[in-house]
């Protein structure tokens, strides 16, 4: 069993100490709990792609704690870089610029680029001033799985190693990954949905391209299957759950709460407002997931907006066979 810690002065050094021996501590952020090691440290990063069981072609981010620290990794620091850091920073806004050659090219799964972001959550930036460097980490879930959004679920994911810490922030705030864009090449390409919507980025940038195809194919076995619980799942549109729930066995349906769920099924009721949904959505996949039912409904959201689009882009990587 890995080590739960509270959040305290004392966990903090020593999740600190541990980073800097080229250990792999889990953390808490904003978005989702992460799976951090010291970023220039090739040997630490390495044990990394291992523990997740992560396609060494995929590449992570480098956690900082200010543009300083940033800009030791990563270059090519432009106007329209730092207006988007200064409105987005701290926060679930990643951005992808050339790496530094001085950093490791694992650390970027290979990419002549890197991925860096500051996050808001105190306990991330506390470990970030503590260990004074960068701090690479993906999504604290194995490969392909649910990402954590709580110290517990992360302790369940890795269960059987019993070195590593686990610095508990309490439940993410925000429950959705970071908002990926990148600014490497002359026109700005979103190639992640996230915390942060298009709206707000269109605002900030103007009209902004989407194009995912990065991490659709570094995800498992090259599918856009990803943040997948074990049971196979399906979406549902509302006026066909009925229909699709009479078809006999036992789901476990995540639904909202004016839903009609005949018994034996089991619901899961969500917040019909975005932050509730997406601070929630991960969690409820993973007790559904252990509910020992045959199978995972989801009530599709009736909304498309600001940050229904990102939900609506992990509903969809989940349910795809
Ligand atoms: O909210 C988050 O971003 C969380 C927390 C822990 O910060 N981290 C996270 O990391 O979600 P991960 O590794 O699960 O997802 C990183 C995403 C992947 O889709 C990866 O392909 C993309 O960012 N990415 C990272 N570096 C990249 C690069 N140089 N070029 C293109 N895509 C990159
Ligand atoms: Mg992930």
């Amino acid at each position: 069993m890995a080590a739960i810690l509270p959040y305290s002065d004392a966990s903090i050094d020593l999740a600190a100490a541990e980073l800097r021996r080229g250990s792999v501590v889990a953390f808490a952020t904003e978005t989702v709990y992460g799976l951090g090691a010291d970023t220039f440290n090739p040997d630490a990063i390495a044990k990394i792609y291992e523990l997740k069981r992560r396609p060494t072609g995929n590449p992570l981010i480098a956690h900082v704690v200010d543009l300083a620290a940033a800009k030791r990794v990563s270059s090519g620091w432009t106007r329209r870089s730092m207006h988007l850091i200064s409105a987005c920073w701290p926060g679930p806004l990643t951005i992808i610029l050339p790496r530094r050659p001085e950093v490791p090219a694992i650390a970027a799964g290979g990419f002549e680029t890197i991925a860096v972001r500051s996050p808001r959550h105190p306990l991330a930036r506390s470990l970030l001033y503590a260990c004074g460097g960068a701090i690479s980490a993906p999504s604290a879930n194995r490969s392909g799985g649910v990402s954590p959004t709580t110290a517990q679920h992360v302790a369940r994911d890795y269960a059987d190693q019993s070195d590593l810490i686990i610095l508990d922030g309490g439940p993410c705030i925000l429950g959705i990954e970071s908002t990926v864009i990148d600014l490497s090449e002359s026109k700005p390409v979103v190639r992640r949905l996230g915390a942060v919507t298009i709206e707000r980025l269109s605002e900030l940038l103007g009209p902004i391209e989407v194009d995912m195809a990065i991490e659709q194919s570094a995800s498992p076995g090259s599918s856009v299957r990803h943040y997948a619980p074990t049971l196979a799942a399906t979406i549902v549109d509302r006026n066909q759950l009925a229909q699709d729930l009479s078809l006999g066995g036992r789901a476990a349906v995540i639904c909202f709460a004016d839903s009609d769920i005949p018994s034996p099924h089991v619901r899961f009721d969500m917040p019909s407002n975005a932050d509730g949904y997406a601070a929630g959505i991960y969690d409820a996949l993973r007790r559904a997931d252990e509910t020992g039912c045959d199978r995972i409904v989801i009530e599709r959201p009736p909304y498309q907006h600001g940050l229904w689009s990102a939900i609506h882009d992990r509903l969809r990587r989940a349910t795809t066979a």
